[in-house]
């Protein structure tokens, strides 16, 4: 069949969706109309305001006087309130008592999970598996619902390429590619395909945007950035989730390029509604408005005029716009018709999920007793940790380990239920989450005998330790002297088989306002670690980690070790599944492991500069280098062990040459080697040699997560087209140049096989 009429076959069976969407349109216009006849200003602002309940500490700052509000009709929507019936009784107050009984929406941080936690969305992100993700949204959406709230304050997928960013753990990592098909994974996971259904949530992509590369990682700093990079780089992953249908958008706290993404015109609306036609509804981030005035671009009246103005939609708990809109509409510095627009972005999301037609959706008790921390999400929750590890270094396969004899589980991580959820989980169940030992111990029953010591407090600093252990998520410090603690540990592992060092970071050592300068194992595990080793009992390293850590010493001295970020709540059996080889671990690092903080910004999708280093060197006089360290990450983006071994065969293309409307196949065979079936992540990368601006030494544009027996060769193919090989070049025109490129495939971004081909005029 050729183009053109299999288009019109497309065209014609869309066409009664089409029409369908367009009724439904007019139908919700007509009633948003009529609705917005009746409005006063006032009320209309108030749909503007959106209120913390503060039952989950996400800010400084906690809304008062909200039910009041609710019935002055001051508010439009509430987040940090949970359960059917709180949620059932705010919304009784908007629909008895306010003039007209419009319906709250009700938000959350629904970040990796709701009260069944799945791993931190950096972990995530290293499984590579998209359905995976999306089925883990889609829980998440399943829980959060049954539990009363409409609108998830996620996915996040800020681009960080430095790892002092404490919330490069509720991200994707360093790849715009990656970071895009999760975006869109995560949103459709969320939303469904109706997000009338009873467990759909109203979606919101954040931090829009490039908060991810705040300068010297410190969280809330400054972000000045060329057009180019942003496009490039740093836009992929938001535009990814509007183009996947996100309902709504978080504005960014940080200041981009001098204005502040949440006054920033540009930003908001040339780029947001009109370049990507976004039709939903932007929300400020947690006071976002408010900060401007900090800022230094004038009083709240001020910022709040410029805010709306530049297109901001709703006010996150800061009560700019409640308490000074009226009077800059009074005063002419406010359009009438931009509240209309606010309020009708407000209105919107909440007639798409049907709150007009049944504005107690989601307060149904019965279901928060059926759908939320079932064994099916426990069971899933076990499946994505174990597929977020990843295996940095297996010295003489010492993993998997045998399950028999005695193991001791040493270390501050290795005793605390609460930390195993990870950062960003504020809906589950700290204090119930099982232990890492807890964990393995349910896995492995009689089996293995395991005992557990402290082995050293997780900071040698009380004070740093208390601001690392915020929120419940504790760790019990001993306060005898390091000596003791550690001897005591180091007595117990007389007669064990093996070691297990659960260290690393507590779960709040990363994720907001949790940046640190030092990313290594702090000096008092270390101090632990190297007496465990000295033991001379086989060790292995359990990481826990917010974001890539400085662990060069480690990969040196210990033999084996497991990089396991915050697994979620059912940490602790993943890893038992792992270290004894019920699983094979498959994870892939999304962004890379620095050799040193100093190399930070390090991501491997660099340019070359002009004085590149010679392949195999690591320094050389007037080159790009530093004269301590070299230029390369300790693990590299994309790395990953398994208990088996792939080799990989020369990549063969299907021409060396194409056209612009023609496509080249990339096929190369990747053999299973060693004695365990296990997945593999393969990775295809290009590099666009001559461009008209400089140009990455590689790319990824394309993966596929296999199953590979034992033995097994698979033939793994790609397709690469023009749109493969796109970039926006200095005007911003996303364009493809012709001229030569090559193509890399492997099993990490370092470790790949090349070949080239040209993409002709
Ligand atoms: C965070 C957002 C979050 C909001 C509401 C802010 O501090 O930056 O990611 O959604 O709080 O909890």
């Amino acid at each position: 069949m050729n183009r053109s009429k299999f288009g019109l076959i497309i065209c014609a069976l869309a066409l009664p969706f089409l029409a369908q969407a367009q009724q439904n349109d007019r139908k919700m216009n007509q009633f948003l109309d009529d609705l917005m006849s009746k409005m006063t200003l006032q009320e209309k602002i108030g749909q503007l305001n959106l209120v913390t309940a503060g039952e989950a500490v996400t800010g400084s700052v906690v809304s008062t006087g909200v039910e009041q509000k609710i019935a002055e009709g001051k508010i439009g929507g509430i987040f940090s309130l949970s359960t059917p019936e709180k949620t059932r009784r705010a919304q009784e107050i908007a629909m008895k008592q306010s003039r007209l009984k419009i319906p709250i929406i009700f938000g959350m941080d629904v970040i990796h999970g709701y009260r069944t936690a799945f791993p931190i969305p950096l972990g995530l992100a290293a499984s590579w598996d998209l359905d995976l993700i999306q089925q883990t949204a889609r829980i998440a959406a399943k829980e959060a619902t049954a539990d009363g709230i409409h609108w998830a304050f996620s996915p996040m997928v800020d681009i960080s390429r430095d790892a002092r960013w404490g919330r490069i753990s509720e991200g994707s990592g360093e790849d715009p590619y990656l970071g895009s098909l999760i975006a869109a994974a995560m949103v459709r996971g969320l939303q469904s395909d109706d997000l009338r259904a009873k467990d759909a949530m109203l979606a919101c992509v954040k931090h829009f945007a490039l908060y991810g590369a705040a300068e010297s990682g410190r969280d809330y700093n400054t972000t000045d950035m060329s057009l180019h990079r942003m496009y490039n780089e740093y836009f992929p992953p938001y535009k990814a989730a509007v183009d996947a249908g996100v309902g709504s958008v978080m504005v960014s706290f940080n200041d981009i390029n001098g204005v502040p993404a949440s006054a920033n015109k540009w930003l908001l609306t040339d780029v947001l509604r009109q370049d990507w036609g976004f039709k939903g509804l932007v929300v400020s981030d947690y006071t976002g408005v408010n900060e401007l005035v900090e800022h230094g671009l004038g009083d709240l009246q001020e910022v709040s005029k410029l805010s709306l103005n530049a297109g901001m939609d709703m006010d996150m708990v800061g009560e700019g716009f409640l308490t000074t809109l009226e009077k800059s509409v009074q005063e002419g510095k406010v359009k009438q018709e931009r509240i209309d627009a606010a309020c009708r972005a407000v209105l919107e999301a909440k007639y798409r999920l049907g709150l007009f037609d049944d504005p107690y959706k989601n307060t149904d008790s019965k279901r928060a007793k059926t759908d939320i921390y079932t064994p099916a999400h426990l069971q899933k929750a076990r499946e994505a940790a174990t597929k977020s590890f990843v295996l940095l270094k297996n010295e003489n396969q010492l993993l998997p380990l045998k399950k028999q004899g005695k193991v001791a589980v040493i270390g501050p991580l290795a005793n605390t239920g609460s930390n195993m959820p990870g950062t960003w989980s504020v809906s589950a169940d700290h204090a119930n989450t099982p232990s890492l030992v807890e964990g393995m111990r349910a896995a492995l029953g009689n089996k293995v005998e395991i005992i557990t010591h402290l082995g050293s407090n997780l900071l040698e600093d009380a004070a740093y330790q208390e601001r690392a252990t915020m929120f419940g998520r504790t760790i019990p410090r001993d306060e005898r002297d390091e000596e003791a603690i550690l001897a005591e540990a180091i007595a117990a592992t007389s007669d064990v088989d093996v070691i297990v060092a659960a260290l690393g970071e507590a779960s709040e050592m990363s994720g907001e306002s949790s940046s640190r300068v030092d990313i290594g194992i702090p000096a008092i595990q270390q101090r632990l670690l190297k007496k465990l080793l000295a033991t001379g009992k086989p060790v292995v390293l359990v990481l826990f980690a917010g974001r890539p850590m400085t662990i060069v010493g480690e990969s040196e001295s210990v033999p084996a070790i497991l990089n396991v970020w915050f697994g979620g709540s059912e940490t602790g059996k993943a890893v038992a599944d792992v270290l004894f080889g019920d699983v094979n671990p498959s994870g892939k690092l999304p962004a890379s492991f620095p050799k040193h903080v100093g190399q930070l910004p390090l991501y491997y999708a660099h340019k070359n500069t002009g004085r590149p280093l010679a392949k195999g060197q690591w320094f050389e006089k007037f080159r790009s280098n530093y004269i301590d360290v070299d230029n390369e990450p300790l693990y590299p983006f994309g790395f990953g062990l398994s208990y088996t071994q792939f080799d990989y065969g020369q990549p063969q293309l299907s021409a060396t040459s194409m056209t612009a409307d023609g496509k080249i196949e990339v096929q190369i065979d990747v053999t299973n080697s060693g004695n365990w079936d296990g997945e593999e992540v393969v990775q295809l990368y290009i590099r666009d040699l001559v461009g008209s601006v400089t140009r990455p030494v590689k790319e990824l544009k394309k993966f596929e997560k296999v199953l590979i027996k034992k033995g097994e060769t698979k033939k793994i193919s790609f397709t690469l087209q023009e749109e493969d090989l796109k970039f926006f070049n200095q005007e911003l025109h996303w364009v493809a140049e012709p001229g030569e490129f090559e193509v890399f495939v492997g099993t990490n971004s370092r470790d790949t096989q090349v070949a080239k081909f040209t993409l002709n005029q």
